[in-house]
């Protein structure tokens, strides 16, 4: 006969505990990969630090296509329809150009933006723009699609605007974040756009609307971490390098002192004609890049020992033989590598 003493007993039961545990701890990820996890979806989740708001961690759901989702939402929505557009208030103009009005509105809590074009004179690139805008839903480096309506899209605010006020930002509101790391970061998530963009799963896409430094800045928001997303995505014309197809960025003379030189018009002797002009391919948008990333550093006393480490590739981007420019990958991977020197 047994003797239950207490002392045996406790034995006893550790042993039996320990053994659940271990069945637990092994039964588990088979369990949640099969069973649990079809009643319970693992929720990826998309989270920064507003650095306007004392670092704090903000979070949203990631969504698959069709759907969207902002700060504070546990769950994502559907792509906003007509029916929706009920509910979504104008509040003022941001905007207004020929292409198109884009206006800041309300819908539920939520501060949205609308743009509508201007005039059916461009809706084949508003089209474009709503195509590209769908098929790159979700990825990180593109402004958030919410929904559309006839001619209307409605896409993510972005409270800090566009690239143009990083200096304005660094001297003002965001002043204690401002380094040169956070400097270079910015060159990097540019670098890294571009790079989306030549190695799209849509193909080799070149950014157009980049005939000034201007223009080019201001099609990129600002996250409040302080990393860029792609706002505009009218002109993006393909280039196949298999066939050689080449684009040109528009049928008119580019001049000024940014574009790519093979950009200009080659015979100087002769008025322009846009059948003699020739192509060109995405390494027009390699050649603009340390005017970029230049003006990111610029305007910090310590930008120029950082310019001198980025020197050598920023000669090569700067190759009158567009071939011979490095590729957006090599440029990001060279950042990326002078940044952890940095750190
Ligand atoms: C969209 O277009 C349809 C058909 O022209 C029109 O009836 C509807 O009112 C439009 N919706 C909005 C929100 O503009
Ligand atoms: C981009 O590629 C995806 C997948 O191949 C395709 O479904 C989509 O229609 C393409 N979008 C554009 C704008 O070509
Ligand atoms: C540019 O470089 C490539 C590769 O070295 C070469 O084949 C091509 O001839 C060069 N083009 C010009 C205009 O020099």
């Amino acid at each position: 006969m047994i003797v239950f003493t207490p002392a045996f007993n406790q034995k006893w039961l550790v042993l039996l505990l320990a053994l659940m545990a271990l069945t637990l701890a092994v039964l588990y990820p088979l369990l949640k990969s099969s069973f649990i996890g079809n009643i319970f979806p693992e929720k990826r989740w998309h989270c920064y630090k507003d650095l306007t708001a004392n670092e704090r961690v903000v979070c949203r759901p990631l969504c698959s296509k069709g759907q969207f989702s902002l700060p504070g939402m546990s769950s994502c929505h559907p792509w906003l329809t007509c029916d929706d557009f009920l509910n979504i208030f104008p509040q003022k103009l941001l905007v207004k150009s020929v292409v198109k009005k884009v206006i800041q509105a309300k819908w539920k809590s939520y501060v949205v933006v609308m743009s509508s074009l201007a005039s059916s004179h461009y809706q084949e690139d508003f089209k474009h723009h709503l195509k590209m805008l769908q098929s790159w839903s979700g990825n990180s480096l593109i402004i958030q699609l919410l929904g559309f309506c006839n001619d209307t899209i409605i896409t993510e605010f972005y409270k800090l605007g566009s690239a143009l006020n990083v200096w304005t930002l660094m001297n003002k509101q965001l002043r204690k974040y401002d380094s040169l790391i956070k400097r270079l970061n910015l060159c990097i998530s540019y670098i890294n756009i571009i790079k989306f963009l030549h190695f799209s799963p849509n193909g080799t896409r070149v950014m157009c609307d980049s005939n000034s430094l201007e223009k080019t800045l201001s099609q990129f928001l600002l996250q409040p971490d302080l990393h860029l997303v792609l706002n505009d995505l009218d002109a993006l014309p393909e280039v196949k390098p298999e066939s050689g197809k080449k684009i040109k960025c528009g049928h008119v003379e580019l001049m000024g002192d940014f574009i790519a030189p093979e950009q200009r018009w080659p015979y100087p002797d002769l008025l322009f004609d846009d059948n003699e002009m020739p192509g060109y391919d995405e390494k027009t948008d390699i050649w603009k890049v340390p005017n970029v990333c230049n003006w990111f550093l610029e305007d910090d006393d310590n930008s120029e020992f950082l310019k001198l480490k980025l020197f050598k590739i920023h000669k090569q981007c700067k190759h009158l033989n567009a071939s011979l420019r490095p590729t957006a990958q090599e440029v990001f991977q060279e950042y990326e590598r002078v940044l952890q020197e940095l750190l």
